[in-house]
């Protein structure tokens, strides 16, 4: 079973990599951050909610986020696996997710860790555009879409994220750093750690990421 976790700071390439697996594997990608997004494009009373956290890079707070991960994690299409983007982000996230996908009986299979220095999130962060409609992400010089601010998924239209700016994107780090890079320890003493070098481009990582997936 494929019941994945994607980890790694703002830049590393999960939502990229995200992308490949579900091209492959067909599974659901649950995002929060592009939950969130959505919510805010929508003014749902969650978007209202995580707005005065995203754009300035704070997490939204962990009982909004548990709650939302709890539903959909709950749904039919994941009873077949499922890919985690960006949850869980805190200690109090990573526990709750234990007890809820074992009570749900879909517990963690894999946690993949996409690692890579500070100056190469930066760049990648700065340069990053994203579909407004499927939430893709392509970088201006490393992944450029065939038809400029265009995606080659949809033909929905490129954006940049507001917190795209190096002011939100040390917050970010900062967080990242303090909140979210804790957990790994955590998963490496679950067993269900394993690390990958994100500056490698994305379709190299991909076939190491789908090696791995296979034996799982
Ligand atoms: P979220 O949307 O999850 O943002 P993030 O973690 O900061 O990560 P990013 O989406 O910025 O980076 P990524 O790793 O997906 O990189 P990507 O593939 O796009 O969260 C946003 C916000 O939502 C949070 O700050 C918080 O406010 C809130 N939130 C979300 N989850 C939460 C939670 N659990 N708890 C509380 N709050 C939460 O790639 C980046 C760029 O690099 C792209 O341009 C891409 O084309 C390029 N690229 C990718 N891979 C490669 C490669 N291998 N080689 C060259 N270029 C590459
Ligand atoms: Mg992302």
């Amino acid at each position: 079973m494929k019941n994945i976790v994607l980890m790694g700071p703002p830049g590393a390439g999960k939502g990229t990599q995200a992308k490949l697996i579900i091209a492959e594997h067909n599974l659901p990608h649950i995002s929060t951050g592009d939950m969130f997004r959505e919510a805010i494009k929508n003014q749902t009373p969650l978007g209202k909610i995580a707005s005065q956290y995203i754009n300035d890079g704070h997490l939204v707070p962990d009982d909004v986020t548990i709650g939302l991960v709890k539903e959909r994690l709950s749904m039919d299409d994941c009873a077949n696996g499922y890919i985690l983007d960006g949850f869980p982000r805190t200690l109090v996230q990573a526990e709750a997710l234990k007890k809820l996908t074992e009570e749900i009986n879909r517990p963690i299979t894999a946690v993949l860790n996409i690692d890579a220095p500070k100056d190469l999130l930066v760049e990648r962060i700065s340069g990053r555009r994203v579909c407004k409609t499927c939430g893709a992400p392509y970088h201006i010089v490393n992944r450029k879409p065939k038809v400029e601010g265009v995606c080659d998924n949809c033909g929905g239209e490129l954006y940049q994220r507001k917190d795209d700016n190096i002011d939100a994107l040390n917050t970010r780090l900062d967080i990242y750093n303090k909140d979210t890079a804790p957990i790994l320890d955590y998963y490496a003493k679950e067993g269900l750690l394993y690390t990958f070098d994100g500056t490698i481009g994305a379709e190299k990582l991909i076939q190491e990421i789908n090696a791995l997936l296979e034996g799982k």
